[in-house]
């Protein structure tokens, strides 16, 4: 029996799809195979039956109602595997299931609330270095501080030695993994090609810098009450403690998963700013208002309504995770309409779905002042997801949340940033979303609005 499929572009058996992502970016590709086709497309990427979800009704089903029939796609396991192991990005089940208990203390408000201080602290040092005129690459700083922040919090290490390093590999293990995605395979580990060889010195070198962080703390024996102690402290029913590979894949992870994003989405956000100088300028008065010459604090986040609707907007139009990593259902599902066949891949763009007219007006556009009238509360839930959703929503999201937040008003409070290069900003899709050329930008002191001149309300309805 044939089955009905949804429409799409028929591209040339295995290479038609990616010679036709190449001519274009790939968020753009997906947004207007979107666009084109509706909210269920169906295309062969690479060899494999693509089903492409744009409906948040749809999404609801796929990550929500119906996820125990999904999986993790075995293409994003082949790619990211070699990095991430096991850990909690990419493991399934009911061990996925045990791993995410485990690490979920770590993330629970009261914890993540006693990281604030940290995090303001590091956004101190990394602004020590500037001065009016300094001239920086955005994304390496974004990237170094939220390293600082992630091995901190979650590991009670210091890297402000090895951030740079780290953050090189990282990009070199994004590009590779986003070569094998294009190609649709990923050559054998034993293929003496630089593909391979390159990726395993960076697994290598990634794994020489967090095997002596587990291996020192094992040792000790020390509880920090951090992350990296629960890890090595949990224990299964019958008493064994997790493997040195397995605390080793959900460490890489959380390291990886925990500091990459919320760099492409504070970078994103300056590169925003800076070309929007009225949403800047209400930025800077509520910034003003609310903390004065004092840098921000866990307390002041309620207050800082207009700073919220700047990250959220920015997740909105450069969401860092663009793209779910594919789920591949285990057995034939219905969908929308359509049966979807067991182990084709299933997948969803927040990139997509966020520039969608149905939920957002006008949804090219960078308008904060869209989310501070309950917007939110409108649209349908899974219109506007950069953290995904249901019981694989993002373990960090909260964490997320917070630092992007303080640290944009710890930053934007003394300095602006300006593009030393104006014009638009290019895509660099490598797994996250990353803004092309490292976004170098030039360092401005600001003059402030006196709080006594301005109140919070007054700053905060400043028309854009
Ligand atoms: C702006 C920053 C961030 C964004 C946009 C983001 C986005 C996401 C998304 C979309 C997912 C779901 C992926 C999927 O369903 O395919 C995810 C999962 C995950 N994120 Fe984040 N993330 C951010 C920050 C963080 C942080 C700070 C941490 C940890 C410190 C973290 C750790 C993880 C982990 C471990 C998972 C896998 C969860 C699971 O499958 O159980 N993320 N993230």
């Amino acid at each position: 029996m044939a089955i009905q499929r949804p429409p799409g572009p028929n591209f040339f058996p295995y290479i038609g799809g990616v010679i036709a992502m190449k001519r274009t970016n790939p968020p753009s590709f997906f947004l207007n195979l979107a666009r084109t086709y509706g909210d269920v497309v169906w295309y062969q990427l690479a060899g494999t039956d693509v089903y492409q979800l744009s409906h948040p009704d749809h999404i609801q089903e796929l990550l929500v109602s119906n996820i125990h029939v999904y999986h993790k796609g075995d293409m994003d396991k082949r790619v990211l595997r070699q990095t991430l192991g096991n850990g909690l990005v990419l493991s399934d089940g009911d061990f996925w299931k045990r791993q995410r208990k485990l690490v979920a203390p770590a993330f629970h408000s009261k914890r993540i609330e006693s990281y604030a201080e940290t995090m303001v602290d590091f956004a101190g040092k990394v602004m020590s270095g500037w001065t009016d005129g300094t001239r920086i690459e955005m994304h390496r700083e974004m990237t170094r501080l939220t390293l600082y922040i992630v091995s901190k919090t979650l590991y009670d290490t210091d890297v402000t030695e090895s951030a740079d390093g780290i953050g090189e590999l990282v990009t070199t293990l994004a590009h590779i993994g986003n070569q094998q995605y294009t190609q649709g395979f990923v050559p054998p580990s034993w293929l003496p090609i630089p593909q391979v060889t390159e990726a395993r010195r960076a697994v290598q070198a990634l794994n020489g810098i967090i095997m002596p962080i587990i291996e020192a703390r094992r040792q000790s024996g020390e509880d920090r009450g951090d992350l990296l102690s629960m890890l090595l402290q949990s224990q299964d029913e019958d008493g064994s403690q997790m493997t040195d590979q397995q605390v080793r894949d959900e460490a890489v992870t959380l390291f990886l998963a925990g500091h990459e994003t919320t760099s492409n989405a504070l970078s994103w956000t300056w590169a925003l700013l800076s070309q929007h100088p009225e949403a800047e300028a209400r930025l800077h008065a509520e910034l003003d208002a609310v903390l004065g010459d004092r840098p921000p604090t866990f307390a002041d986040l309620p207050k800082l309504t207009f700073t919220d609707a700047v990250f959220k907007e920015a997740m909105r139009l450069y969401p860092p995770a663009w793209a779910l990593t594919g789920r591949q259902p285990q057995e034939d599902v219905q969908l929308a309409g359509y049966t979807i066949p067991k182990n084709s891949v299933v997948i969803t763009f927040p990139y997509v779905v966020h520039r969608d007219a149905r939920w957002f007006e006008n949804p090219d556009a960078f308008r904060p002042e869209r989310w501070l009238d309950g917007l939110e509360k409108r649209i349908p839930k899974y219109a506007y997801f950069p953290f995904g959703g249901g019981p694989r929503v993002c373990v960090g999201n909260q964490f997320a949340l917070m630092e992007g937040k303080l640290i944009l008003a710890a930053l934007a409070s003394r300095y602006q940033f300006r593009l030393t290069e104006p014009g638009p900003i290019g895509f660099d899709a490598a797994i996250t979303l990353r803004p092309q050329g490292g976004l170098p930008m030039r360092v401005e002191t600001r003059v402030k609005h006196h709080a006594a001149e301005t109140t919070i309300e007054e700053a905060q309805q400043i028309p854009v």
